[in-house]
């Protein structure tokens, strides 16, 4: 078996982590240099997360997500965010390739502003979309890149999007995607592996 599909199978989302066990910024930065090969949508790159070191600042994502303990027991916690204007960086995301001289002016200008066009065109809620679509590709590639090196994670969804953004000073148009909880799991608590759908059910070759 590969080890990628060891991986996928190995991974689950933790219930308990154990205290005391802290993540260095390095750490996690060896985790963020490989997510930034995720995909996304003309490379616009919408992930941005930020993980939380301080204790005030975690208290605060803590009463954010009601009161969820594993946030006071994880390593870290870090909130993905997912920016609604990455279609505004295009030019930016693009600079190496025309110094490269691998897109020439005519290509770069033409990118630019179709771009732009695409994004402003469909508008604010698919700039949402995008945002969480973009995000959420970069979070699983993170939580499978923490299993690979020994980490723990669980996503969550229950916290208040305002309070975390405003714990951690989100700009406008930073969207809040998920907190992802990392650290080492408390064996002695494991989640079972929930119900799966068979194939079937969840893949419907050519039509519904
Ligand atoms: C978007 C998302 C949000 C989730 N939110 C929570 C959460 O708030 N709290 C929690 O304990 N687990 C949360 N989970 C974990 C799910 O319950 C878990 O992924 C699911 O039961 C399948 O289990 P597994 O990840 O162990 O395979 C979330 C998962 C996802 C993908």
């Amino acid at each position: 078996m590969s080890d990628l599909t060891n991986l996928v199978q190995s991974r689950h989302s933790a219930i308990k982590f154990m205290s005391d066990t802290p993540i260095s910024p390095a750490e996690l930065n060896e985790i963020f240099e490989l997510v930034k090969l995720a995909p996304s949508a003309f490379n616009l790159q919408h992930a941005h997360y930020v993980p939380v070191t301080d204790e005030s600042v975690r208290e605060q994502i803590y009463q954010a997500s009601g009161g969820q303990y594993k946030i006071k027991l994880a390593s870290a916690v870090i909130a993905v965010f997912g920016d609604t204007k990455a279609y505004s960086r295009i030019a930016e995301m693009n600079e190496g390739f025309l110094a490269l001289g691998m897109m020439d002016r005519t290509e770069f200008d033409t990118t630019v502003r179709d771009v732009t066009e695409f994004y402003e065109r469909r508008g604010a809620e698919f700039q949402r979309e995008e945002a969480v679509r973009n995000a959420s590709l970069s979070a699983m590639m993170f939580m499978l890149l923490a299993k690979d090196k020994g980490w723990d994670t669980c996503p969550m969804i229950g916290f208040d999007p305002q309070a975390v953004a405003e714990a951690v000073g989100a700009p406008e148009g930073m969207l809040p995607v998920m907190l992802i909880t990392i650290g080492k799991e408390d064996r002695s608590k494991p989640r079972p592996r929930g119900y799966r759908k068979p194939v079937a059910q969840f893949v419907s070759y050519d039509r519904f």
